[in-house]
């Protein structure tokens, strides 16, 4: 399964101070906005386009614009923070959400919540999620995406744990994923070393 560890020295910068556990929420919801930008840039890098004609104010010239449709997929809570630098670089995007949540204890995801474009065969599907640490969400979320017709989905994330990338290559093996980092590895808790923390609760101040 493709992994893009997307390697730039912006994305660097703005990780750093995700990782930093002093950066206030406020501060965190910005840089996430920022690093989703780079990230779905290089995870939208070979998206079909067709050619068309377009006047210019001098005279008439050939462009391209996308030719195929996009669908976003956040998982709650944390993909929201994702999701806006999403649809500024295409707002045409459909948008589909999956509510899941790990358990504290078990770190086992349960979904409480999906609203998902029901076909999606003909669709560019991109998975939203910062955190990809066992990859029991990401692998949740992938089967439902795969089970509406979506193939090849493409997961963007943030920081990824190594046993997450492996769950998920098991588990969808035409999947992609783009991340920023790859970690070390997972705590006793199932948190990713050095991580970031708990992405969710620094996004929105429940901590
Ligand atoms: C986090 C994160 C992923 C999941 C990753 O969500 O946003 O969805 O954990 O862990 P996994 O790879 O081990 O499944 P969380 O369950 O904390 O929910 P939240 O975003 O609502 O805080
Ligand atoms: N979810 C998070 O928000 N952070 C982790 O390190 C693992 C799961």
């Amino acid at each position: 399964m493709p992994l893009h560890v997307v390697d730039h020295p912006l994305l660097a910068d703005i990780l750093t101070r995700l990782r930093d556990r002093t950066t206030p929420s406020e501060e965190f919801r910005s840089l996430a906005y920022r690093i989703s930008v780079l990230l779905v840039a290089e995870a939208t890098a070979d998206l079909p386009t067709a050619e068309v004609a377009v006047d210019t104010p001098m005279e008439p010239t050939v462009g391209r614009r996308l030719a195929s449709r996009v669908v976003a997929v956040p998982v709650l809570r944390a993909g929201l923070g994702m999701l806006q630098a999403f649809l500024d670089l295409i707002p045409t995007a459909q948008v589909g959400y999956f509510g899941l949540e790990r358990n504290e204890l078990t770190a086992v995801a349960r979904c409480y919540y999906e609203k998902v474009p029901a076909d999606l065969h003909e669709a560019v599907v991109f998975l939203l999620d910062p955190m990809l640490a066992t990859g029991g969400s990401a692998a949740m979320a992938v089967d439902g995406l795969r089970a509406r017709g979506a193939r090849g989905v493409r997961f963007v994330s943030i920081v990824a744990a190594p046993e997450g990338v492996a769950r998920l290559a098991d588990a969808a093996p035409d999947a992609e994923i783009y991340t920023a980092a790859l970690d070390r590895g997972l705590d006793a808790r199932k948190y990713i070393l050095p991580g970031l923390g708990d992405f969710g609760d620094r996004l929105y101040g429940t901590i």
